[in-house]
């Protein structure tokens, strides 16, 4: 599958579904669950490597959880994330995107407005999608942005000019509503919103919260289910039933043929 596969989505009015995953089970999951795209964010760093911050994510980092997703959902549409400072350049850029493609990338997302980064992936024959809005990699927080006229003209122009480059999808997020209407409205790529209202062609999730396995709760996020408390509650269980000896059960092992018992007895008289 290829990117113009959603472009004709979008003409035809049809929304899409993302989602980010980051292992082979959970990807799997996701395609069997109907998901459309599944993205490897940068948001793995914080969701799963236990770091402080997306920054602290590598290229390895990525390659490693790509290869991972690409395992578990082998047909799926997958777009993975440029880290922090991997596509200062168009060389660098370049390198970047080959090793997410080898990994199993068949898009590379970057943030920020680099129409001159679209264009050199896109020559090279990469599919692109770009990250404007709140840019995690690059601003402190989680804060919204585009909410003065200045500040959401310039969004605005940003998008048109990543579009206008050669952009496959743009990643919308937290902007006001009315804002991603109207760049969705003006773009030929679809969009892909994140806390930026229903008027995008796509949605996009990060899998931890929408399950609530971590502590954050965010406003544009919704909880689906209460798998953190779920799971602990299990493991709870399981250590009881350790401690009390009621796991494993008669019917968790197996024994040997009373045959073989007698002969090992004899052997270790
Ligand atoms: O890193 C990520 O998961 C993302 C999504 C939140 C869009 O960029």
């Amino acid at each position: 599958m290829a990117a113009g596969h959603f472009v004709e989505m979008k003409k035809r009015g049809e929304k899409f579904v993302v989602l980010t995953a980051y292992d082979a089970p959970t990807a799997r999951l996701e395609v069997e669950a109907g998901v459309d795209i599944v993205m490897v964010g940068d948001s793995v760093g914080t969701n799963v490597l236990g770091y402080a911050s997306e920054r602290e994510v590598t290229l390895d980092d990525m390659a490693h959880h790509i290869a991972a997703v690409r395992r578990g959902a082998p047909g799926v549409y997958l777009i993975g994330d440029l880290p922090y400072a991997t596509y200062d350049s168009e060389a660098q850029a370049l390198a970047s995107a080959a090793l997410l493609a080898q990994a199993g990338a068949d898009c590379v997302k970057f943030e920020g407005a680099q129409p001159d980064i679209v264009r050199a992936l896109k020559r090279e024959g990469y599919e692109v999608c770009c990250h404007i809005g709140l840019e995690s990699q690059h601003q402190e927080g989680k804060r919204r942005q585009g909410k003065t006229a200045e500040a959401a003209a310039k969004l605005l122009a940003d998008a048109l000019a990543l579009d206008a480059a050669g952009a496959d999808f743009l990643v919308l997020e937290l902007i006001p509503r009315e804002l991603a209407a109207k760049i969705t409205e003006r773009l030929r790529a679809p969009t892909i919103g994140i806390g930026a209202g229903a008027d995008c062609d796509a949605q996009v999730l990060v899998v931890h919260d929408l399950a609530a396995l971590g502590t954050r709760d965010f406003k544009h996020n919704r909880r689906y289910v209460e798998l953190g408390a779920a799971l602990r509650e299990a493991v709870a269980a399981y250590a009881r039933d350790v401690r009390e000896g009621r796991f494993p059960a008669e019917d968790n092992g197996f024994s040997m043929e009373a045959a073989e018992l007698a002969a090992l007895e004899k052997i270790i008289a």
